[in-house]
């Protein structure tokens, strides 16, 4: 047959779109081409933009060095590419390694999840059966890092203790440690990064429940590798005088369990964040741990669990609400529990909490700031203030509440919120380093501050009031005034 004349090919031929976008930078003229993948472009692209001083600019702008890219906070800014957790903000979605959130806290344990999490697939029979007893039985602390933990005062915030437990868990582990053995120690020594990982997990729960014994005054209890995850972190924490064969509630351990699922993994917060920046320059884990659980624990982030108790008591009745959402927004209070960097729509966590807030409160009553919780929640949700800016209860809103009717203190809410995430930082340390890509985080910044000047000498600088020093007049006088008065 014969081929058709190119003649008869329609004129309005479709032109696939490329796959990338074109700067132009009006500066210079000049134009480049950056490809687009899996949606993003690397901020590396843009410092081929480079251009003369404009006249009279800045010497700092380092502007022939090539265009910067400003994102304070990381709003729009990817710093790795992950295989193991997703969340589509916008449709309140959350998935890990594929596996909805929902599936995972309904069929999953806790351990399970961690193994998934770190080594991307669910484990088999046999794998889970290993990895729950490697876990278990990692879970003692030595001796001089348990006198060191005693050391700490009774009313020791619980997340100090844990931050310095895992901070000095470190000293504890040299044959862990890069600094000591070799940086490319966790490249050539798979199992020995696997014996981390085990270890931290099975510690993180004793070290939690030490932190807990503190404050009541008590001796640590011995873990006990036959109980589950949850269920030995209560034990530690609770038991007493109880006969050996003691175990805690079945019901709470579950409960337990699930917020532990769900609190897990997260992807780029600012703790996990934090993990894979500190983890780039080849620290040991133990020093990341302690890092990244000091960036959870603000109020902003992990704190806020501890943070929504303590507004609820303020409130402290439903009359009371209106009154507090006026503050919030003349931006004289925060709603704590209410917002998310990343969902828009719902946190679907909060949905599955909410189902275990009522398993909890059928073993241990109703918490009694419910109600206060609810009315708050519901006039926020209805008020166009919140609404325009897509605030709606996160994790945390209901989270504090379970802990609360649990019977747990304020401060150690943190704590169940760091325990599980250890699962989360491990796996994104371990996908880190396994990628065989490392380099160092390390930030640019856009230097707005002074020129280059000389150094005057004191007797030549002029004379300035005390208060023309930025805060330095606020700097408290620490010497009481009584210590001060000579007799
Ligand atoms: N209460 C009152 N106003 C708020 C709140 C809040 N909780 N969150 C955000 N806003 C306002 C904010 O002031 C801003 O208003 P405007 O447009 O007038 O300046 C607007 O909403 C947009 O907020 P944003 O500052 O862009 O939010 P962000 O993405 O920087 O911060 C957040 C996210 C979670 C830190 C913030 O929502 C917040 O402070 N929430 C309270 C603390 C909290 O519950 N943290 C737990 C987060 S979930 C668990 C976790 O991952 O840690």
């Amino acid at each position: 047959m014969a081929i058709a004349s190119t003649s008869a090919v329609p004129t309005s031929v479709v032109v696939k779109p490329k796959n990338s976008i074109t700067v132009i930078d009006n500066r210079t003229g000049k134009s480049i081409e950056v490809e687009i993948t899996d949606n993003s472009i690397p901020a590396t692209a843009l410092a081929q933009l480079k251009a003369p001083y404009a006249d009279g600019e800045r010497h700092e702008n380092d502007t022939p060095y090539g265009l910067r890219v400003l994102d304070p906070s990381f709003i729009n800014t990817a710093m790795i590419k992950s295989e193991i957790t997703y969340i589509d903000g916008n449709k309140g979605f959350l998935m890990h390694r594929g596996y909805p959130i929902e599936q995972l806290a309904e069929r999953s344990t806790y351990l399970e999840t961690a193994y998934l999490l770190i080594y991307g697939e669910l484990p088999s029979k046999s794998q889970l059966n290993l990895w729950s007893w490697e876990i278990m039985h990692h879970t003692f602390v030595s001796e001089d890092l348990q006198q060191m933990i005693r050391q700490m005062r009774y009313d020791s915030h619980p997340m100090s203790v844990f931050i310095s437990a895992f901070a000095a868990m470190s000293a504890f582990a040299p044959e862990a440690n890069p600094a000591l053995q070799g940086s490319d120690l966790y490249n050539t020594n798979k199992a020995l990064m696997n014996k981390q990982i085990v270890r931290i997990l099975g510690k993180a729960a004793t070290v939690a429940s030490m932190a807990y014994r503190i404050r009541i005054n008590r001796a640590f209890t011995p873990p006990r590798s036959d109980l589950s995850y949850t269920e030995n972190l209560l034990y530690m924490m609770d038991h007493m005088a109880e006969p050996n064969s003691y175990r805690p509630d079945p019901r709470l351990a579950k409960a337990l369990d699930i917020l532990f699922i769900l609190h897990a993994d997260h992807e780029m917060n600012c703790s996990t964040s934090t993990m894979v920046h500190v983890g780039s320059s080849l620290v040991d884990p133990y020093s990341c741990i302690a890092a990244a659980s000091a960036a959870l624990y603000g109020p902003l982030h992990g704190g806020a669990n501890e943070a929504v108790i303590r507004m609820l008591t303020k409130i402290g009745s439903v009359e009371n609400v209106p009154g507090f959402l006026k503050r919030v927004k003349e931006k004289k209070e925060l709603l704590f529990g209410f917002g998310h960097r990343v969902y828009r729509e719902t946190d679907p966590r909060s949905k599955v909490i909410r189902e275990v807030a009522d398993m909890v409160f059928d073993v241990c009553g109703k918490e009694p700031l419910i109600e206060v919780a609810i009315a708050l929640k519901d006039a926020a949700l209805m008020d166009e203030y919140f609404t325009s800016r897509k605030l709606f209860p996160n994790v945390d809103y209901w989270s504090g509440l379970i802990y609360k009717a649990m019977g747990f203190p304020l401060d150690f809410f943190p704590v169940l919120f760091v325990v599980p995430r250890v699962a989360g930082y491990l796996a994104h340390w371990k996908q880190q380093l396994d990628s065989g890509k490392n380099k160092i985080s390390r930030p640019r910044q856009v230097y707005v501050g002074k020129a280059r000047r000389d150094y005057i000498p004191v007797e030549d600088r002029e004379e300035r009031a005390i208060s023309d020093q930025n805060g330095l007049n606020a700097i408290p006088h620490y010497i009481s005034k009584r210590r001060l008065t000579k007799i």
